[in-house]
């Protein structure tokens, strides 16, 4: 049932090509992105003029990702939000609110409370979600199904490529609705989501790589994670997969902010991961980010550059170098991630655990 891997996440690292693809199928025709159930109208999305995401964990990180997306796409604010201190707060919401809860299970009390607490005040809300007829779908106005297929590891890996790519269709389908975009555009943005499942089957090719440097690191006692602009979302997404793999002390940070801080962390020895953004994208965060890890290895870091293959600048800096394939800068994250999967998986391998179920944590939070 494994398929041959030694644990259900290997396994499901694997299959998050077809996860990908089948989250994207039949969203595109006629010309258009479509949604699950039109329970929404396009009236509805024109008349939004806020989003907020709720979610928790790796739901809410692929709420971070998407944030640069929608923004950029539609011009609406985007707020994403823990939904366990969402609900607790007094959010500004309306029925011109449109609140995304992304949940892989369905069933996150504290994402569920939210979805309470918006619709209670009016809010509309589309759920995000890869379990049919759970109950965050039931009781959302609408909803778009993420078809990563069942997940068995405790840790999110398939079902969170899924959600950031069901969130850019979400997205799209405001920017279409807004006209924000023309419909050649939004066309050319869902050829491109389209592309990823052949770029996440080429960057599964560095998988064995991974493993080599994850078992190198089995001693490590932290690990910290740096990226900016997508990337930094990703680096909180792969200090939590070794926090809660590896139990290993983790920390993601906006590259931008080491001077402001973390970089007094830095000793000789210390492993720090860098997700690097495209040579080719935003030049600026390119640059930035090389001189953020040239300071980090003259402190004696020891530097693992996730990187588009080609990137010669960052080579010099970059103690282990793992190559990604070239994608647009906003699907980024959906290549960068894949390899700090593998790497928190082959640490916690290494060092004894039990990657598919890590000790204190359930599959499906449903208490407070
Ligand atoms: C991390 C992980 C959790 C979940 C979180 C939300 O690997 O799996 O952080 O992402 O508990 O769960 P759902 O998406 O079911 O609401």
């Amino acid at each position: 049932e494994k398929g041959g891997h030694e644990y259900f996440m290997l396994k499901e690292i694997d299959e998050q090509p077809t996860a990908l693809a089948d989250t994207l199928r039949g969203h595109f025709a006629g010309g258009r992105i479509v949604l699950d159930e039109q329970r929404l109208s396009d009236q509805d999305l024109r008349d939004v003029d806020k989003v907020f995401v709720v979610a928790c964990g790796s739901a809410y990180h692929s709420g971070l990702v998407a944030k640069y997306a929608i923004e950029h796409w539609t011009r609406l604010p985007v707020e994403v939000e823990l939904a366990s201190e969402f609900r607790y707060r007094d959010p500004v919401l309306d029925r011109d609110t449109l609140v995304v809860a992304v949940s892989q299970s369905g069933e996150t009390a504290d994402t569920l409370e939210a979805v309470r607490h918006a619709r209670e005040q009016k809010a509309r809300v589309l759920a995000v979600c890869n379990t049919n007829g759970a109950q965050i779908p039931r009781e959302s106005d609408a909803v778009l199904y993420t078809h990563a297929g069942p997940e068995i590891g405790v840790a999110s890996t398939k079902a969170f490529l899924a959600q950031i790519a069901a969130n850019y269709l979400v997205g799209l389908a405001l920017a279409q609705a807004r006209g924000t975009k023309y419909p050649d555009e939004v066309a050319r943005e869902f050829h491109e989501l389209s592309a990823m499942p052949d770029a996440v089957r080429r960057v599964l090719g560095t998988t064995a790589q991974v493993q080599a440097l994850g078992r190198e690191l089995s001693d490590a006692k932290a690990v910290l994670f740096l990226g900016r602009h997508v990337g930094y979302p990703v680096a909180l997404e792969g200090a939590l997969k070794l926090k809660e793999l590896a139990y290993m002390h983790a920390e993601g940070f906006a590259a931008g902010e080491l001077k402001h801080g973390p970089i007094a962390l830095i000793e000789p020895g210390l492993p720090v991961v860098v997700v690097m953004p495209s040579p080719k994208g935003r030049a600026v965060l390119h640059s930035k980010l090389v001189s953020n890890i040239s300071e980090i290895q003259a402190r004696g870091a020891r530097t693992i550059v996730i990187a588009e293959e080609g990137d010669d600048t960052v080579r010099p800096y970059a103690d282990e170098l793992i190559e990604v394939p070239a994608v647009p800068t906003l699907l980024q994250p959906l290549v960068s991630t894949v390899p700090l999967q593998v790497l928190a998986a082959e640490i916690a391998r290494s060092r004894g655990y039990d990657v598919d179920k890590p000790r204190n944590l359930a599959k499906s939070v449903t208490v407070e």
